[in-house]
Formats: C-alpha cells, structure tokens, sequence
C-alpha cells in the first residue's frame, strides 16, 4: 500500500507515491524516528513494496523541526533526484541525535547537496510562475475557461497551486502538465491526471497581442543571448507566444539598433506628459496595431507592474466602455476587466441585453499604479497628470475603433474622456465628449465596494438600467 512502511529487523522498506508524496514522507518519518530505525537500514522507494520486515508503530506523533528543515523538505521532496528521501531522512536523524546546528554548516556535504536540490526546485518554481501562459477557451455557454500547458522540471505542480489561486482567483482556469494537473472553478481546487500538450489550446485571440507586446518591448541595443537563455531557456519558449517572435527578432537586432539611436534623438525625457505626447504626435501611428505597440513599449508608473494593459474588441464595435486602470488580476493576465470588476460588468451586460462581441473595453491609464502592502498590491489612484499623459493615446485608440458611443465608467474615465475633473453623480447619463456620443456612469468596482446589501442591490439595478439606456443609445 502507497505510503506504508513495511520493516524487518534489519532493512526497513518505505514505499511513497509517485512524485512529490510530503505527507506520506512526514507519516513514514515519524514513525521510523519513533522505532529508532537508523539511515542506513531504510530503502525508499516508489515501487510496490516488496513485503519483507516486521512492522513499525502503526502511527506515530508529530516532532518539530528547524524551520529551516522544514523549508529543505518542502522543496526537496519536489525534485526528482531519486535519492531524496533518504538524503532528507538522513539529515533529520542528524538532527534529532545530537548535531542541532548542523544546518548552519554549509560545508557539511550533505547540507550542501540538500541546498542545491532545493535551489534546483526554487528556481523550477520561478520559471512556471514566470513562464506560464494561460490560453483563453470559450464554452458552448459563453464561460471563459484559461488552460495553460506546462513541463515543470521537477514534482512542484501541488507546490504551486496557491500561488496561482491567489493570482487568478476570480478566473475559471486549468493547469496541465506530464504529471498532473490542477482545475480552478472561482472556488476549489481539484486535482486531476496527467495531460500532454495536445489536451492544451495552442494558441488564442490574444496571440498576436502578446507577440506585439513584445517585439514592443524587445531592445534590439540590450540583445544578450546567453542572459537570455539564461533566464528563459529554449524550452519553454514554444509555450510563449511572444518568444516565437525571438529568432526574427535576433535577425533584425542590429537595424533596429541603428533605427533607435535616430529614434532615440527626438525621444523626450522620460516622465514628462507634454514633451511625450508631442513626440508620440510626432510617431503618429497608422493603425490600432501600431499605437498599441507604441503603448506596449512604454514604462509603468510604478516599479513591478507587469505590462501595459492594451484595450480589447473589434475595431468598429459599437460601444467603447472606458475604466480607469487596469488592477491586480488584469495587469497579470495583460488583459482588461477580467477580475472581479471586470465580471460584474460582464453580467450586467448581459442583463441589459449589450451583446460583448459589439464592445470595446479599455482603460483610461494602461498600466497598474499600486502600493505594495504585505504580501498585496493595492490599487492606487492615478493622478490628474497620469490621466493626462494617457489622454493622447485613448484619444488616438477611440480614433481608431470608431464605436458609435463611448462609455466613461466612473471619475478617472470621464477626467479622461472630457479632459477636465467633473462630478460624477451630477453629470451621470447621456453627454458628448469631445464631438463623440457618450454617457457617464459608475465604475463598477464602485458597486463592488457599496457594503449594505440592499443599497448595493438599488445601486447594481441602477447600473444596469444605465445600459439598458447605453444599449439605445446605439439604435
Ligand atoms: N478596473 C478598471 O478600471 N479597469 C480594469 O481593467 C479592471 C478594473
């Protein structure tokens, strides 16, 4: 049986399920340190047990460890190395006989070999939260589903799952790998088997958004192949689509160097919204593609953000919805509106009848201005000069998709649109800005925020008669 010790008075057989089994180790530790069977009697193994022995306590209690023990079998116990268990095993009997501080020895070759197994697991840890892409995939009833394929290194698929709980917690998505997989339906998480990588979306209507990001963001003067490959081996590159971009991007290096030093003489300096918008006036794009890759290349307000968040929809559509920033969620997923904000707008949408597929959305501010709080990034307001150096390129993206009426969601978008602070409430419903037919309404993380439930509910009904109102705008 999977997880049971089986022993003789002498070699001592432990039998651990496949993979990463922390659990099945722990239990199995216990009960040899309570027998007192040493290192060197114990056979860890992965196979069917081959029943020899006498048997070990049935159970036995839990012990503490050094913290930073315990940190050496979290990770260690997802590498690969078959000899993991008995390497861990070995250093907490150390441990618990008398060498208390044998982790402060570095030197130790047993310590040394534990601390390069867990750097090994660390950094397989960093490329999947880096690397991962998630596709996006429609049901039959219109749910979104994001599917991500992914070859970790080593056993760390459990290991990772809070991580991307916590990042995409509002999102239906499924992650699947060679061993296994994990599914997120907006509240639990289950387990399932393994997959392969024809189970996986290949490629979605974000593709070539995320290619144009970075081409955007490539500079051809820093190209460092070795760093590079360094920090983003070859292998993942097939599950990103913007490194499909990198081979091309290698053969042009050296003329787009020579265009960005001409470039680089009528850039402004940086932060200064008046100097930006003449010298993008002077870049003038020629399509949505093309100012998109200008915003996509250009810096966040603050340090950490992920990317510019470029607006989605058809070109023609005819709403444009226009938020204020993108948060958390979207900054991650390079997506807008797609967090709980995003969702709750989606169903009102749906309740007043304005079909998404005629929608833009977008933001006014096309990074995530934040302040890191704990472990958290907190939504920080823009200010009246960050909405301006934006304006430019809003104006420019609505010039582009043309829709027949625009829709300032809350107080920055509309400061945005109009070009000027006006009160929200007072000027709530059908306007003009700036020769476009427009209206002006709540945010809807405003109505996220209404903590009474019955003022909350007045205030999502209200919303949604707005629409209904922007819905006949439209006719
Ligand atoms: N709020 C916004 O204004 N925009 C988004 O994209 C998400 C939340």
């Amino acid at each position: 049986m999977r997880g049971t010790t089986i022993a003789t008075s002498g070699p001592v057989e432990v039998v651990l399920a496949e993979g990463a089994d922390e659990e099945g180790f722990r239990r199995a530790v216990r009960r040899l340190i309570a027998a007192g069977i040493p290192p060197e009697q114990v056979a860890w193994t992965t196979d069917t047990p081959s029943l020899f022995g006498a048997p070990l306590p049935e159970a036995a209690p839990p012990f503490p460890l050094p913290r930073q023990a315990a940190d050496l079998v979290r990770l260690v116990h997802c590498h690969r190395e078959p000899e993991r268990h008995a390497l861990l095993y070995r250093l907490i009997w150390r441990l618990r006989h008398g060498e208390k501080r044998l982790l402060s020895n570095p030197a130790d070759p047993l310590v040394h070999r534990l601390q390069q197994l867990a750097k090994a697991v660390r950094r397989d840890l960093h490329k999947m939260h880096a690397f991962l892409r998630f596709r996006r995939t429609v049901a039959a009833d219109g749910a979104e589903h994001f599917v991500a394929w992914f070859e970790p290194d080593h056993f760390i698929l459990a290991a990772t799952a809070q991580f991307f709980v916590d990042r995409f917690r509002s999102l239906r998505w499924s992650i699947l790998t060679p061993e296994g997989s994990l599914h997120w339906d907006g509240e639990t998480l289950a387990r399932g088997p393994a997959a392969s990588r024809d189970d996986a979306p290949k490629t979605d209507d974000f593709e070539a958004g995320w290619r144009g990001y970075y081409e955007a963001a490539f500079n051809p003067a820093r190209l460092n192949m070795r760093a590079t490959k360094a920090e983003m081996p070859k292998k993942y590159w097939r599950n990103m689509p913007e490194a499909q971009a990198i081979p091309e991007m290698i053969r042009t290096a050296p003329s787009r160097v020579e265009a960005m030093i001409e470039r680089e003489a009528q850039m402004p300096a940086k932060r200064d919204p008046q100097k930006a918008v003449a010298a993008m006036a002077r870049q003038e794009p020629g399509s949505l593609e093309e100012l998109n890759r200008i915003i996509a290349a250009s810096e966040p307000l603050v340090p950490g953000a992920t990317r510019a968040v470029l607006g989605e929809g058809p070109v023609g559509a005819t709403w444009a919805f226009v938020g204020e920033q993108p948060g958390d969620q979207e900054d991650l997923a390079g997506r807008p509106f797609v967090g709980p904000a995003g969702q709750l707008l989606d169903r009102a949408m749906a309740e007043a009848g304005i079909d998404r597929r005629e929608v833009y959305v977008t933001n006014a501010v096309k990074h995530f201005k934040f302040v890191v709080k704990g472990k958290k990034r907190i939504h920080s307001k823009p200010t009246m000069g960050e909405i301006k150096h934006y304006r430019w390129w809003l104006g420019r993206e609505l010039d582009f998709v043309a829709p027949r009426v625009v829709v300032a969601l809350g107080a920055t978008a509309v400061t945005a649109l109009a070009g000027r602070a006006m009160p929200l409430m007072a000027n709530r419903g059908p306007t003009t800005f700036e020769n476009r037919k427009g209206y002006i309404t709540v945010h809807p993380s405003y109505l996220l925020r209404v903590p009474d439930p019955e003022a909350k509910a007045e205030a999502y009904a209200r919303f949604v008669a707005d629409l209904r109102e922007i819905r006949g705008l439209a006719a």
